[in-house]
């Protein structure tokens, strides 16, 4: 599997975001690391776990700054996070199943996905962040 390297094209301009995304690329990677070289039935549930749970906490945090800043897309954005968890269940139970070849083809689209929804999702929610942080710091009228 071919490792996911960090871009700085794939910044959002938002930190707290950012910082987050490196966090599961970085986890991505460590499994990426285990898979490639067969040592699935060692450490890959704990950290598969680690990435499940760092992930949601990443959702949370995202959504929590959606409502903060009033994010017109909350809702579909909130949808493709719930698609991307059910992504990773489907994972986990192959995994459980012993089924490795399944899981390796899930977790290639899952890298896909993840960049996508970066690359389009969070940047958009990026922008309107940094709008709003723009927008306070105008002058009254
Ligand atoms: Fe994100
Ligand atoms: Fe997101």
């Amino acid at each position: 599997m071919s490792k996911l390297e960090w871009q700085e094209r794939y910044s959002v301009g938002v930190d707290e975001i950012d910082a987050d995304h490196h966090e599961m690329v970085s986890i991505i990677n460590k499994l990426d690391d285990l898979m490639s070289c067969g040592k699935t039935r060692d450490g890959l549930p704990s950290i598969m776990g680690r990435l499940v749970d760092y992930t949601h906490g990443h959702f949370q945090r995202e959504e929590a700054l959606m409502a903060q800043y009033r994010y017109p897309g909350i809702d579909l954005h909130r949808q493709a996070h719930e698609e991307f968890i059910a992504k990773f269940s489907d994972i986990q139970t192959a995994l459980l199943q012993g089924n490795y070849a399944v899981s390796i083809t899930l977790f290639s689209l899952l890298q896909n996905w993840l960049i996508d929804h970066i690359m389009v999702a969070d940047r958009n929610l990026g922008k309107h962040i940094n709008h709003c942080k723009t927008a306070s710091l105008g002058s009254p009228a």
